[in-house]
């Protein structure tokens, strides 16, 4: 697509009689510098956590301090950031508590509910919310006083900003270049505490990779569950990667990685987020590829394993661009670049049957790894998983996250966790007798 364009530019210059000089050299697509604004607030499900607040009267917000009850979870954070001094690192932790109020957890243990607005013009916090970190080597303890649902320990190389809005709070945003934290090197893990189904927390690399976090989970009975994130110079490397495949393809890889004010890479994007703000970009980047393997399987079947009760089904096109699928109650149109990064919108949308259900986590992860049209990908899942991203369309940002992963662990897009063989890419740690969540800040410890 992109030569046919090309070569239609210098048809229309030959036509008006211009000399075609030697191809001049185009710029490629680079970082993307950030420019924090302060009050530059863009909200979307990503950054905001719906909530009720407890009570009107801003001058005292209700302030309970940690009692020993049940739901308490005992948090030991290991700062492993090269040069990092004390206090120039700072946790949060956020989330709503049992009645449904959004609250943090402050320095001195005890949960804060900060004060609502039914204003829809986002209020900043203005109470001190940072748990500031010791510095490089040392291990900072803070307990969760209490059950907190949908929460998020969030930590910062300064200082985060978060507001109050009508219906919740908003937290900064990754995608939002202008966002008032947008300078800073941040991120977090999400953190459920339920009465009922206990412990949840996960490191998740859908969005976007910002400082590195990696996370073990000691349960009563001595076992440990590890996801220890990404190695301390992963967010360089991966953005070089990144560079090196835009120079190659021309499509815009490198412009994932944002950049501060001094030029120093601090985040990465996945094509699914950077596409929420240039939904133009990759929008070819699928297209020959789709149709051939939408031509491959005329007539000789794609066979998809549900390792479930459908079986293998089998998946025809009869050379059209909608794919049918046997026993599926809806069928799958040629999916656009948005729907494949994405993997929940058009044919990857769930709306149908247990089939529906079963194809698309499956069809959806062959096309991120490229593996349809190579020997043996006609049955999906069942090729090993060095076979992904070994041919061009793929998804690079997911291949270069998995070759930064210390152990394997969080999902680079949406279904990471389709495999043949049971295997499980997952980042998520449960329990329901969690004793201890030891988290690392700046990489592993070695
Ligand atoms: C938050 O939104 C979810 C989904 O819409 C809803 O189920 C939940 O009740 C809301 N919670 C609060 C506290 O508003
Ligand atoms: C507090 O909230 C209640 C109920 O929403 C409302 O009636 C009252 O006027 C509010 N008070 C203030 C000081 O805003
Ligand atoms: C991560 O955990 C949170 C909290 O339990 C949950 O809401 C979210 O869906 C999980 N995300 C992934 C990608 O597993
Ligand atoms: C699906 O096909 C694969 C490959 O032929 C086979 O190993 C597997 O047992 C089949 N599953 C079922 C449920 O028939
Ligand atoms: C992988 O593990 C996660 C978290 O435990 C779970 O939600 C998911 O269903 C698992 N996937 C498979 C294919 O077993």
């Amino acid at each position: 697509m992109r030569g046919f364009v090309q070569c239609a530019a210098a048809l229309a210059a030959f036509m008006v009689g211009q000399t075609l000089a030697s191809p001049v050299a185009r710029s490629l697509p680079g970082p993307v510098q950030v420019t924090p604004k302060t009050g530059d607030v863009v909200i979307t499900p990503k950054n905001f956590l719906n909530g009720t607040w407890k009570g009107n009267d801003t001058s005292k917000s209700e302030v309970v301090h940690s009692a020993a009850i049940s739901g308490t979870l005992p948090i030991e954070i290991v700062n492993n950031l090269a040069g990092s001094s004390s206090g120039s690192i700072n946790a949060y932790i956020q989330g709503r508590d049992t009645s449904g109020a959004i609250v943090f957890v402050l320095a001195d243990g005890s949960f804060y509910y900060p004060p609502g607005t039914s204003s829809g013009v986002p209020v900043a916090i203005s109470e001190d919310l940072a748990i500031p970190l010791g510095a490089q080597g040392t291990t900072t303890s803070i307990t969760i006083p209490n059950y907190l649902i949908s929460g998020r320990v969030y930590f910062a190389v300064g200082d985060l900003t978060f507001y109050m809005v009508s219906g919740g709070l908003v937290q900064p945003s990754a995608t939002n270049p202008s966002d008032a934290s947008a300078n800073l090197n941040w991120g977090f893990i999400e953190l459920t505490n339920d009465p009922t189904a206990g412990l949840f927390t996960n490191i998740s690399y859908v969005d976007f990779i910002g400082l590195i976090l990696g996370m073990s989970l000691t349960s009563t009975d001595g076992t440990v569950q590890t996801a220890l994130g990404l190695t301390a110079d992963a967010v360089d490397s991966i953005c070089t990667s990144l560079a090196s495949q835009t120079a190659s393809d021309g499509y815009p890889w490198a412009s994932l990685c944002q950049t501060s004010t001094s030029g120093a890479y601090l985040r990465v994007l996945s094509p699914n987020d950077y596409i929420s703000t240039d939904g133009s970009a990759f929008s070819d980047y699928w297209s020959s590829y789709i149709s051939k393997v939408y031509s491959t399987y005329a007539s000789n079947p794609l066979t998809i394993n549900t390792q479930n009760t459908p079986g293998n089904v089998t998946c025809t096109t009869g050379g059209s661009s909608i794919m049918t699928c046997e026993g599926s109650d809806v069928t799958f149109a040629e999916p656009t670049a948005g729907d494949i990064f994405g993997c929940n919108s058009g044919p990857f949308a769930v709306t149908g049957n247990a089939v529906d259900t079963a194809v698309v986590p499956r069809l959806c992860a062959a096309f991120h790894r490229g593996t349809l049209l190579l020997p043996g990908g006609n049955l999906q899942p069942s090729l090993s998983a060095d076979n992904y991203y070994t041919t061009s369309p793929c998804n690079y940002y997911s291949k270069f996250v998995h070759e930064k992963e210390v152990d394997g662990k969080g999902y680079a897009f949406s279904y990471d966790d389709v495999n043949p063989d049971g295997e499980n890419a997952s980042g998520e740690l449960t329990s329901g007798s969690a004793s201890l969540l030891s988290i690392t800040v700046g990489g592993p410890s070695t």
